[in-house]
């Protein structure tokens, strides 16, 4: 078999005259009647080389045995392009290799697609045939991107201290809040373990053994409803550290993120990132992961509107709602009656009852509600808002989450609509300060809005009882341009405290003791005090990688009904197994 000298990216003008071998395959053939020129590729690029099939009848009858993707070694003589065949787009553009000798080492089907240009390939027959799909130039760029920054994480993390420590796949189910995936017990009959939902866990109590600083880089999984930037499979960069607070973990990951852009796309990231305060967050920007490459503050008018003509928003204030609203500069040209029309039935998703509007004209306010205000309002509306000529204003009257809901989806619609974003910014921010529970409606009671392990701000502690769902977490999240990307807390190392929040979640002794009794008996034996963090590394990677869904930066992902396209998994399986799992379906 013919041994590669060199990679197919690798030869240029200095190699002039050397003898060498490739190997590769053919991305394409291009017979010129007297030579062939062939596209030799392999993940380090491409190089042209040439076949005479004149030379004799051996050669003539390869050279027309040849297709794309047929594996091929070669071995010849580097020659220089002549010129005006030389192509500086490509790093070997400058040479071509001369064959002498040839071999097939394996020939191939005609894929399904041409596959170094898959432009208008359906995501599903990409992920059928991942193998094929994987040898686009986007694709291996995604995957090395991806290795590139787990590399860059363990050299950091290993310079800080970290020691990675690896934690079960077959465990118990962690409350990070979805449902499990989970796995029958065949030794221990009607038994299951969970795969877990994240190391959470295991990391914390590998804080009261001393551990001191761990990471892990780490697949979790979650049978949730799938999107974008969402996977039954994904992995985390799962950190935890003991003694220490909010200001030596900041920095530290502030560090880690800085030398991920600085190591894959040498870009110098500003630290420390700014802090946002989950409150502040809602209120500006109505969304606890807020875009900030673009201005387009929420501005609250429910001073100026009280007692106001327009029945919806005055009665909304009486009733403890709110009225606000964005002032889109420059906009009353783009906003049409057709995008007004699209823009209220986004609000209308997000909850709200319509989408009130107001357009700032050169011949003065064009909207259906000003008839119902008196002029002072409007002027003091319109000055609140900070609205001139050219501007529109969308309003939204309802209960705050609605408000949010609605208007943080508007503000995003409006950042794409009017071109406000700049997509080459970077911009970081930590959210801090979120609430520690969430009522529940359905189940009437209040839930861990991180997870049961979170501290609570040590101000709010007197709140369990008169005020529960005004407590505020020592939580946190990193977002990175509207995604959250990482999100922690500082933990409660307190048994007693632990066993109030259970308390406080309607979790009984019983039922917290069965769930996660060896964490509570673990905090009694000098747990210190320890927090930390961890990074969705499919979401980081997708930014990075500039993709648009996270299956872009993942080998081999799911599709949105959480199938594996190539392996068809899940798969049924055999009655034998199901006998020995000691499993029935139920069908009914
Ligand atoms: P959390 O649930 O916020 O925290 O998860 C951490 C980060 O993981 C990423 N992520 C996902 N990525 C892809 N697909 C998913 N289905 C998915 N779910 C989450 C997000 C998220 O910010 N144990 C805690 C961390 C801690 O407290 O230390 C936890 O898992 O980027
Ligand atoms: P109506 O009087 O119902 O025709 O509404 C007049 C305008 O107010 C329409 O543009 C509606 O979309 C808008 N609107 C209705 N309810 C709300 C609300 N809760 N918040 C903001 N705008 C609203």
């Amino acid at each position: 078999m013919i041994k590669r000298t060199h990679h197919c990216g690798e030869l240029s003008d200095k190699n002039d005259g050397q003898t060498v071998s490739l190997t590769g395959w053919i991305q394409t053939r291009r017979d010129h009647g007297g030579l062939v020129f062939i596209d030799l590729w392999d993940k380090h690029g491409i190089t042209q080389v040439v076949l005479n099939p004149q030379i004799d009848d051996n050669a003539h009858q390869a050279a027309q045995s040849l297709r794309n993707n047929f594996v091929i070694g070669i071995t010849g003589h580097v020659r220089l392009r002549p010129d005006g065949m030389i192509n500086n787009q490509l790093a070997t553009g400058k040479i071509e290799v001369y064959v002498e000798a040839l071999e097939i080492l394996n020939e191939s089907k005609t894929p399904p697609f041409s596959v170094w240009d898959e432009n208008d390939v359906q995501e599903g027959t990409r992920l059928l045939y991942r193998y094929l799909d994987l040898r686009d130039e986007k694709m291996q760029r995604n995957l090395n991107l991806r290795y590139q920054i787990t590399r860059t994480v363990r050299n950091v993390l290993h310079e800080k201290g970290f020691t990675e420590i690896e934690t079960p796949m077959l465990t118990r189910s962690t409350p990070e809040g979805a449902r499990d995936y989970l796995v029958p017990s065949r030794v221990n009959p009607q038994k299951f373990y969970a795969l877990p939902q994240s190391p959470q866990l295991f990391k914390q109590i590998l804080m009261v053994s001393g551990m001191d600083r761990y990471f892990q880089i780490v697949k979790c999984f979650r049978d949730e409803d799938l999107r974008q930037d969402r996977q039954p499979e994904f992995t985390q960069i799962d950190m935890e550290l003991s003694f220490i607070d909010e200001e030596t973990l900041f920095p530290l990951v502030e560090e880690m993120i800085a030398t991920i852009y600085k190591e894959t796309r040498d870009i110098t990231v500003g630290t420390p990132f700014p802090i946002i305060k989950y409150q502040d967050a809602i209120d500006r920007y109505g969304s606890d992961k807020p875009d900030l490459r673009f201005d387009l503050e929420i501005v609250d008018l429910g001073d100026v509107l009280e007692g106001c003509g327009f029945k919806v928003f005055a009665e909304t204030l009486k009733s403890g709602g709110q009225v606000r609203a964005l002032c889109a500069k420059k906009s009353t040209s783009v906003l049409s009656r057709k995008v007004l029309d699209d823009l209220t039935e986004i609000a209308k998703t997000y909850g709200a009852k319509g989408m009130a509007w107001i357009k700032v004209n050169e011949d003065g306010l064009q909207s259906p509600i000003i008839k119902f205000f008196e002029q002072p309002m409007l002027d003091a509306m319109i000055k609140k808002m900070g609205a001139e000529v050219g501007d529109t204003i969308l309003f939204s009257a309802d209960q705050p989450k609605v408000v949010a809901d609605a208007l943080g989806h508007l503000r995003l619609a409006l950042g794409k609509q009017l071109g406000l974003i700049d997509e080459k910014a970077i911009k970081l921010a930590w959210v801090t300060e979120f609430p520690l529970l969430e009522y529940d409606p359905e189940e009437k009671r209040y839930i861990a809005m991180h997870h049961p392990f979170t501290s609570p701000l040590p101000e709010d502690v007197d709140k369990f009882e008169t005020d529960p769902g005004g407590i505020r977490a020592r939580a946190y999240d990193l977002v990175l341009n509207g995604n959250e990307i990482g999100g922690g807390s500082i933990r409660i190392h307190d048994q007693k405290m632990q066993a109030k929040m259970f308390q406080l979640l309607g979790i009984g002794e019983k039922e917290a003791n069965g769930k996660f009794g060896f964490l509570l008996e673990a905090l009694q034996y000098g747990a210190p005090p320890h927090g930390g963090i961890a990074f969705g590394l499919d979401r980081i990677a997708m930014i990075l990688a500039g993709a648009d869904s996270i299956r872009d930066v993942i080998a081999f992902p799911k599709t949105q009904k959480a199938t594996c396209q190539m392996t068809q998994a899940p798969s049924d399986i055999d009655p034998r197994q199901m006998k020995e799992l000691k499993l029935k379906f139920d069908l009914s």
